[in-house]
Order: C-alpha cells, then structure tokens, then sequence
C-alpha cells in the first residue's frame, strides 16, 4: 500500500518529536539532580538563592549547571554576572561559566535584553524543550533551575518538563508570604514532586524574623536556613555574593549542604545514577 503525502508528513513530524524526546531524555541522564526554586510569590529572592545555591554546590565540588527558566522575565544571568553569550555552534548550545556554574538563560540568547516576550503555553514547553534537547550541559551533579513565581500555567509547565528530583521554597519571613508559600509547597506536592525544604529570605527588622522556620515545621518540610535582608546576601554580579562576603558563603554553603542531604534521603539509592566525577 502506498503512504499519501498526509501519512507520509504525519509520520515524519512523529519521527522528530521522537528523537527531540530522545535527545532531551539523553541529556537530562548525564545531569544527576535537577532542583528548582520556587515560591508563590514574586521578588521573594528565588533568583538570588539559586544563583547563590548554585555557586555553593560548586564550591563544595560539584559540577553545576543553572538554568533560568523564568523566560517572561529572564535576569539569573545577570545575577551571576556571567560577562560571555553561550557559544552556539553546530545546533548545539554551549553554555557560558562562571565560577564553576555553566549558566543558561533566556536573556542570553535575546537580541535585545529590554524586550518583553509573551510565551504560552505551548510555546513555553517548545522553548524549555528546545534549551534541554541543544543545551551540552556534559555531566553535571545537579541543574538548579530558576522558576518564575507563580502557580499559574508557566511554571507548571516547566516543572513538568523537566523532570524535577525536588524543589528549594523560598519566602520571606511575614504571615502573608509564608501562607503563599504554604499555596504552593501544597500544589508541589500535589504534583508529587519532593520538597527538600524551605529557605526564608530577608529577615530581619523590617521583615521580622521566623515565618519560614515555623512553615517548615508546620508542613512537615526541612528548615534549609535564613537569609537575612542585607545587602552583604544580596550583593551580585561582578560582586555575587557567595563569592564576595565570608558570611554569605558559609550561610549559602550551609544550605547547599541541607539540600544535598535531604536529595540523599528522598531518592532511593537504585535511582542514585553515577555521574563519573
Ligand atoms: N536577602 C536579601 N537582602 C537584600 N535584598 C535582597 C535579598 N534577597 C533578594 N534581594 C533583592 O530583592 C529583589 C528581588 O530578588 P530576586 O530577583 O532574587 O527575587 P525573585 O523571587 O527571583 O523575583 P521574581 O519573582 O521577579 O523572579 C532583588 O533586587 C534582590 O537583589
Ligand atoms: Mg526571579
């Protein structure tokens, strides 16, 4: 019997979608761990604990990738003051590196970083699939990934794709920021996804002090540490933080080590993969 043109399309459009999931499962095995962080609300701190994280697990020896997956309002790249655009060669997409983190973000590969780009759904998966199948991120310990706040469409989207071994919450101290973030750690676990437990930012004064300890403990969520309002915790770019200030590095490795041990908890040993190191 002979294919019609139709049939012969149809079958090639399978064949494609075929090898990119291919691809993407392909690269998302050389990657041992991928962690989002994540809260309800916006400016919270979400970029700056994962760009900080990330920078901790590097110290502590691990190869780290991060990936911003905010794509409405992409800045993790800017954070980490990564100076070069990743290197695009061949379809492949190489990521540019600073202080061990090799970093990938929408805004390193728009022309124009000013530029407010509108994404739904469909097209956010496309992109974040397209990032996953070109990105050669080589062999990586863990992906921190960037989320955009929110429980709408977009960040559901991107935490599906992805494939996450657990989530990072971030909230700042108050009642009404923490009764956002306890939103959200609920629709995480609806998803079935593990929680490895909550940072609380910028406390302090003005803030006030605990909301995410008591979160934490309410929920039945490891308490992963504070982060005071200062800018000494804030401080990025050429100055970031983690890099620059003793007590910054020793509070951000600190969670850093939390986040590694309650990975260590919550993944069965026969799902451990063995990243050559
Ligand atoms: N501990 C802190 N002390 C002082 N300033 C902070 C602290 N944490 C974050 N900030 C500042 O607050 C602002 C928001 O932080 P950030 O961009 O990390 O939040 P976000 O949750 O990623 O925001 P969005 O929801 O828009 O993605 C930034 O200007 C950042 O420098
Ligand atoms: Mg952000």
């Amino acid at each position: 019997m002979q294919m019609n043109d139709q049939a012969k399309a149809r079958l090639g459009g399978m064949m494609k979608t075929w090898d990119r999931r291919k691809k993407i499962t392909s690269n998302l095995n050389r990657i041992n761990s991928r962690i989002a962080v994540y809260s309800g609300k916006g400016g919270v701190g979400k970029t700056t604990i994962a760009v900080n994280l990330a920078v901790a697990l590097a110290q502590l020896g691990n190869k780290v990738g991060l990936l911003d997956a905010d794509i409405d309002c992409p800045n993790a790249d800017k954070l980490m003051g990564v100076l070069q655009r990743p290197r695009y060669v061949d379809g492949v997409l190489h990521p540019a590196e600073r202080a061990g983190v090799k970093t990938i973000s929408m805004a390193s590969v728009q022309e124009n970083e000013e530029e407010a780009i509108i994404w739904r759904g469909p097209m956010i998966t496309n992109a974040i699939n397209q990032f996953l199948e070109m990105t050669e991120w080589g062999d990586l310990d863990f992906l921190v990934v960037d989320l955009p706040p929110g429980t709408s469409d977009s960040p559901l989207t991107i935490m599906q794709t992805l494939q996450l071994n657990g989530f990072v919450v971030v909230t700042t101290p108050q009642d009404l920021a923490v009764l956002d973030a306890k939103r959200s750690i609920n629709m995480i676990k609806k998803m079935n996804i593990e929680i490895l437990g909550v940072v609380e930012n910028m406390a302090g004064d003005i803030f006030g002090k605990g909301g995410g300890e008591r979160l934490a403990k309410d929920l039945d969520v490891a308490f992963l540490g504070r982060i005071e309002l200062s800018k000494e915790f804030a401080s990025f770019g050429a100055d970031l933080a983690v890099l620059k200030h003793d007590k910054a590095r020793k509070r951000y490795q600190a969670i850093a080590e939390g986040v590694i041990s309650r990975l260590a908890e919550v993944t069965p040993a026969h799902e451990i993969s063995t990243v050559p190191s």
